[in-house]
């Protein structure tokens, strides 16, 4: 073995090299090993104590690996929006008629499971699935497209590129484009009609469209639409542009969409209320903290705490609960109290690949009044003390 080379074998809850989403060979990567992630086991408390300094440390970081790894647990919003994402694309695999498909808009907040949501989503559907960014211009999501695929887009005029979009979707089979952050689109003076132009133009590839995009009823893409209330869905018109380089000018006809909202918890009815404690739930059972008791999130005042945190939004919770978990066992707390989240800041300025002038890093609520903090003051390290018989928490039985 090569000096330079990680003990990847040795150490495998570690990540290898960074999966790009945004080829067609990272996306088949992703999809394979997405689920390969194999979490910390539960040691008891008295056979981590017996492992040498070092061997804890691996088991320490196996475990913050467990914590940045939570998998995606399915929620009423999610459930939502793969149900009509999977009957859209069902029945859009199942049409003979070389008609344009019906799209899907996907809108949310920032950090709402937009992304995530939809990529995980048809596990059934005969599709080949693709994800890339829409940015800036309707040319640069053309070679973003063309990109995905390594087909060449070098000096090509837009009307080339959208001919060179549609061989490759044709070429690879492609049953389902998804195009995240479309508000970043600009959809503004003379680039909206080419931006128009050019959605419609994929509608019209035999693909099932999702355009994900954050608060899209506000964003400029809906309004040349008009909602039908006899279908519920935006409808748009054919393009009006005498010239355009869509290649169906000709028989251009109606292309629509079905608009989901992907929201956040929420806390105000019972049944809110009861997924988003069920929510708590799955989580928790991910946490390897020693001192974890069961119910350290779903009961008391935790619920109602972390919501407040984080306005039921899922990514904010995240992020929360893991540096929380990394604040629990640096400080040998080993577990997550109001009092220990307290004391973590969400910042949310530095998470890469989120574009806050689109609206992508929601407002988080402000942090806890200072008055309630313990001054950062670090707790004694109790995982070594002897608890007993009662001690022992659940999160440290045997697996
Ligand atoms: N249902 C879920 N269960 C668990 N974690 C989730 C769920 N949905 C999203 N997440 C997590 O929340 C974080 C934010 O999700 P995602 O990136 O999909 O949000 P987004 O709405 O696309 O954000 P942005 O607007 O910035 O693009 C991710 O780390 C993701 O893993
Ligand atoms: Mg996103």
């Amino acid at each position: 073995m090569a000096l330079t080379e990680p003990p990847v074998s040795l150490l495998p809850f570690l990540p290898g090299p960074a999966i790009d989403r945004e080829t067609a060979a990272g996306w088949e990567r992703w999809r394979l090993t997405r689920h390969s992630f194999v979490p910390a086991p539960r040691p008891a408390v008295a056979d981590y104590q017996r492992l040498s300094p070092r061997e804890r440390k691996l088991h320490d970081l196996h475990r913050a690996a467990t914590h940045a790894n939570l998998p995606f647990q399915e929620t009423p919003m999610s459930a939502a929006v793969a149900q009509i994402m999977s009957s859209r694309i069902h029945n859009n695999a199942l049409k003979h008629k070389p008609t344009t498909r019906a799209g899907l808009l996907i809108s949310g907040g920032g950090y709402q499971g937009k992304t995530e949501t939809p990529a995980r989503s048809p596990p059934r559907s005969p599709t080949s699935g693709l994800s890339c960014t829409a940015t800036a211009t309707p040319k640069m999501t053309c070679e973003a497209i063309l990109g995905f695929y390594g087909a060449d887009h070098k000096n090509m005029t837009l009307g080339q590129l959208i001919r060179a979009v549609r061989s490759s979707l044709y070429d690879h089979g492609t049953r389902v484009l998804l195009l995240d952050d479309i508000t970043r689109l600009k959809l503004h003076r003379e680039a909206d009609q080419d931006a128009l132009d050019l959605i419609r133009s994929l509608m019209s590839m035999n693909v099932t469209l999702v355009l994900i995009g954050v608060g899209i009823p506000a964003s400029g893409l809906l309004r040349e639409g008009r909602h039908d209330p006899r279908t519920g869905q935006w409808v748009f018109p054919p393009s009006k542009r005498g010239k355009s380089w869509n290649d169906e000018a000709a028989t251009q006809t109606e292309r629509r969409f079905d608009l989901v909202n992907l929201d956040p918890f929420r806390y105000d009815t019972p049944d809110g209320i009861a997924a988003w404690v069920a929510h708590l739930a799955g989580i928790e059972q991910h946490l390897r903290l020693f001192q974890a008791a069961p119910g350290m999130l779903t009961k008391g005042g935790m619920p109602e705490y972390l919501f407040r945190r984080t306005s039921g939004i899922v990514g904010l919770l995240e992020r929360l609960l893991e540096d929380g978990c990394t604040r629990a066992i640096a400080s040998g707390e080993e577990r997550l109290t109001i009092e220990l989240l307290d004391r973590i800041e969400l910042n949310l300025g530095n998470v890469p690949g989120r574009d806050p002038t689109a609206g992508e890093v929601p407002p988080v609520p402000p942090p806890p009044a200072k008055a309630n903090r313990t001054g950062g003051k670090r707790p004694r390290n109790t995982v070594f003390d002897d608890h007993g018989d009662h001690g022992l928490p659940a999160a440290a039985a045997d697996p």
